[in-house]
């Protein structure tokens, strides 16, 4: 049972059903290929959160912040009235900004080693989730050794700060680094894009490949990207959590 254990909505309602939330100062991996809904399914995080009134911090290494805010006003979420009051932060570290501090610093395999740290030394003051979207272009440097060691710090770290984070990998992760996070991280959920041998149609499926101290279901969970976000559709009978 885990009813003891804090836990904070994932701001989709079935899936708070199955899961009751994500565990409170926990890391939770979210994995999958291009244009499986990883972003959507980071920026519905951080909308529940910021409604719940916990301070959050996106992270985005790939889209600026300016794009995330129109993908979130295609659902109608007003993420810029969190921004205002203080409650969301977007910490844009994509393009031209990411090349200038990479060549002020000159990110070699050094410092791009020391890059997880960095990422989450500078967040705002009382930041208590964070979103990281994602980390599969700061590690393609990496050995696997240093990625494992790096990851497990980051893991470390989050806690000792009691940060829940949601870490996104996509697809530039290797298979390795993949198992490695997945190990390392309390819980994790994989999307993906599969064929329906019934129907012959793709479908959007969702694996909770594990989340710790939780009953979760064995099933893939089709959901789709609907007009208010992600929508699960067949879950599992799973009884929900108390
Ligand atoms: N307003 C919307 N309504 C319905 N579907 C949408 C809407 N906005 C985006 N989508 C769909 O959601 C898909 C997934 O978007 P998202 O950016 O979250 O994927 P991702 O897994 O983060 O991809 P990447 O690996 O490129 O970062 C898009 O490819 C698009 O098909
Ligand atoms: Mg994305």
């Amino acid at each position: 049972m885990n009813m003891t254990m804090e836990r904070i909505k994932t701001g989709i309602p079935e899936l708070d059903n199955i899961l009751g939330g994500f565990p409170a100062g926990k890391t939770i991996l979210i994995t999958g290929d291009p244009g499986t809904g990883k972003t959507i399914f980071g920026m519905e995080f951080a909308k529940s959160c910021c409604e719940q009134g916990i301070k959050t911090a996106y992270i985005s290494t790939e889209e600026s912040a300016c794009d995330l805010r129109l993908q979130g006003k295609s659902f109608g979420w007003a993420l810029e009235s969190f921004e205002e009051k203080g409650t969301l932060k977007f910490i844009d570290i994509t393009g031209k900004r990411a090349a200038e501090i990479k060549s002020a610093l000159s990110i070699s395999m050094d410092a791009q080693k020391g890059n997880f740290e960095d990422l989450i030394d500078n967040l705002p003051e009382g930041t208590r989730v964070l979103i990281i979207d994602s980390l599969g272009n700061h590690t393609s440097n990496l050995m696997s050794f240093e990625f494992r060691d790096r990851f497990d710090l980051l893991v470390y770290n989050l806690a000792i700060k009691g940060i829940t984070a949601l870490i996104i990998l996509d697809s530039v992760t290797s298979k390795e680094f993949n198992d490695i996070a997945l190990f390392s991280a309390y819980g994790a959920i994989q999307l993906m894009k599969k064929e329906n041998p019934y129907t012959d149609r793709r479908e959007r499926v969702m694996d909770i490949v594990k989340m710790r101290n939780t009953k979760t279901p064995i099933q893939l969970i089709t959901y789709e990207i609907g007009p208010k976000g992600i929508e699960l559709i067949s879950a599992s009978d799973v009884p929900p959590e108390p």
